[in-house]
Order: structure tokens, then C-alpha cells, then sequence
């Protein structure tokens, strides 16, 4: 094995960037207004983005560029300098969480060299199963929801009605939903944030233990970049939700049986990922004021050496707000 000096780890830069648009989103908290609260967090998480070093491509944005002035798919940023990467964000997962204080609304980013993540096209929906490391490898999208909660209690050495499974509380898991409780497990349900119900699957410390069910696919890629990070797995596949998307998706002759895995959707494993808690929740604290300036709490991971790291940052006004192009006070 060739040892070699520790890289730039990217993730460490990253942070800033969510830290940011936490910051700015975090003042929308329960105003019942979304487009707002995303707009701070957007504009906030721009401005960071213009001081970092790296050639980056936007991958999964804030959508295609006539709906999205800034952050839109295909976008460069960055200064120019520095590795080139493919950028995947999310400004505020879970707007709605945001707009009505629930928990869980996270600002998350995820980089991976050049050409290596997935583009959904006209893909909004996926299939996802997300298994902590233990169950890696034992899991099957094809078995039944029953089996696949077997064997996950199997490894984890539970009995299956100790398991905790993370859905999203939508009307398509009407189904899904009644199989987990036939089976015996319990079941958080979730308005929205699957990006956040992913972390918490794969992450050894929280209460949940799987998730499972149909979510965003650009939340799918940027899961599966901390899932790299983090270990576990994820599978999932193409699951359209409406005739236009559908039609969309057999025109470009997708495959609907096709079972993607997280390396499908980040083909490397040089990612790296940053992720701050806006409301706060079991799994990341929310942005807290004091007054005199706020604390912010993140979670970043780097793919190649799986370093975890949980980061507790102080911010104060009376220093931030001499310079700072955001009014975050
Ligand atoms: P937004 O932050 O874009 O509002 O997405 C929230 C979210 O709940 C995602 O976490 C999830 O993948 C997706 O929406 C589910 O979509 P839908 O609400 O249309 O079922």
C-alpha cells in the first residue's frame, strides 16, 4: 500500500457553504413561506460558493436555468481553480419543514470528480431502500418489503418489531405503509425530508434503522453521496409519478426494472459532502440564536477515507456583520 500525504478535503470547505445557507433560511422558520426561505438560503449558498476554489459544475440544482436564476443545473461555480467537480445541492431539503418549523429541514452539498454523478433528466422520482452497513448486501429491491425487514433485523441482531423504518407520509405509501405494519416493524413518518431520513438510515447512532419508499431522485443522488461517505447502501429505481414523466423517461428508453445502487449514482468514491441542520431534529440540531449571533450544527463526511465529522460552529455579528454581503443578523 503507497502512503501517502493527506489531500484537501474538500468537504471541510464545503461546510461554509451550507453554514451559510443555514444561516440565512433558518430566520424563515414557521412563516408559512417557502419560496422565500428557499430564496435566502439560495441566494447565501451562491455568494459561498464564489469563493471556492474548485471548477465546479452544477448537477443537480435548483432546476433547469429558465425556471432558476442562480444554481440551476448546468451552472458553473466556483472560482475556476482547483479540481473539477460535479455539484450536486439542495439550498433547504424540505421547504415545507421550513415554511411550518417542522423538523429535520437540512442544507445540504455533495461534490464528485467530473462526470461521475448521475443526471436524472426528466426524472423526479425513485424507488429507494437505504440499509445501514450491516445490511449492505442483504437486502433486495424485488423481495418483499416482509423479507427485506427480516433480513435487516437479522443483521442487525433485532427482533423485527425493534426496527424503526423512515417513509415519507404521502398517499403512493398507502400500500407500503400497511405491509411495514403487517410485518411488525414501527414506522416514523415523515411530511418530506428523505435526504435527512437517508443520513439518519446509514447512521449507526440514530433511531431509525431503514428507510424505505419513493422520493425526489435529485435527493436520491445527493444521498448517495454521504452514503459513500458513511458506508451502508441504497438501491432504488426509476418509479415515475405522473403520465408526463413516465412518457418522458420511455422516450429516452429508461429502464424501469433497472435497480441503481449508490455507486451507480456516484461513480467514484472521491465525494465529499456537507449537510447543516435549519430546523433542527434528533438527527441535526437547527440554527440557534443567542442574540449576539447564532450556533449551527453540521455533518461532514469524505468518501475516501469515510471521516465523519460533526461540526459545532459559533457565529457572532458584531465580527460577521462588519463584512458579511448577507445580512444574517
Ligand atoms: P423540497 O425541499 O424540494 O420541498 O423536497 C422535499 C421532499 O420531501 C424530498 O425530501 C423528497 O425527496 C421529495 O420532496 C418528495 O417529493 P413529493 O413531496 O412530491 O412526494
Amino acid at each position: 500500500m503507497n502512503a501517502e500525504i493527506p489531500q484537501r478535503n474538500l468537504a471541510l470547505d464545503l461546510v461554509r457553504v451550507t453554514e451559510a445557507a443555514a444561516l440565512a433560511s433558518a430566520r424563515w422558520l414557521g412563516r408559512g413561506d417557502k419560496k422565500n426561505g428557499d430564496q435566502a438560503a439560495v441566494d447565501a449558498m451562491r455568494l459561498s460558493f464564489s469563493g471556492l476554489d474548485i471548477q465546479g459544475t452544477i448537477v443537480i440544482g435548483e432546476g433547469e436555468k429558465d425556471k432558476a436564476p442562480m444554481l440551476y443545473n448546468g451552472e458553473e461555480v466556483g472560482t475556476g481553480q482547483g479540481p473539477q467537480v460535479d455539484v450536486a445541492v439542495d439550498p433547504v431539503e424540505g421547504t415545507n419543514l421550513l415554511a411550518y418549523g417542522r423538523p429535520n429541514a437540512i442544507s445540504v452539498v455533495g461534490l464528485a470528480p467530473g462526470g461521475s454523478m448521475f443526471t436524472p433528466g426528466q426524472s423526479y422520482y425513485m424507488q429507494k431502500l437505504v440499509v445501514p452497513a450491516a445490511a449492505k448486501g442483504q437486502v433486495d429491491l424485488t423481495a418483499s418489503v416482509e423479507e427485506n425487514l427480516r433480513s435487516i433485523a437479522r443483521c442487525l441482531e433485532k427482533d423485527i418489531d425493534d426496527l424503526m423504518v423512515f417513509v415519507l407520509d404521502k398517499p403512493r405509501h398507502a400500500g407500503l405503509i400497511e405491509e411495514i405494519r403487517r410485518a411488525g416493524a414501527r414506522i416514523q413518518l415523515h411530511t418530506d425530508g428523505d435526504v435527512a431520513g437517508a443520513l439518519m438510515a446509514v447512521d449507526p447512532t440514530s433511531d431509525v434503522d431503514v428507510l424505505m419508499g419513493t422520493g425526489g431522485t435529485p435527493e436520491g443522488v445527493l444521498s448517495a453521496c454521504a452514503i459513500k461517505a458513511m458506508g451502508g447502501e441504497m438501491l432504488c429505481r426509476l418509479d415515475p409519478q405522473k403520465n408526463d414523466e413516465k412518457e418522458a423517461l420511455v422516450a429516452q428508453g429508461a429502464d424501469f426494472d433497472r435497480i441503481f445502487t449508490g455507486s451507480d449514482l456516484i461513480r467514484a468514491d472521491d465525494v465529499f459532502f456537507a449537510a447543516t441542520g435549519i430546523s433542527g431534529g434528533t438527527f441535526l440540531p437547527g440554527v440557534s440564536y443567542s442574540g449576539a449571533g447564532a450556533t449551527t450544527s453540521s455533518l461532514v463526511l469524505r468518501g475516501r477515507t469515510g471521516t465523519v465529522r460533526r461540526i459545532e460552529s459559533a457565529h457572532t455579528w458584531n465580527k460577521l456583520m462588519r463584512f458579511s454581503a448577507v445580512d444574517y443578523d
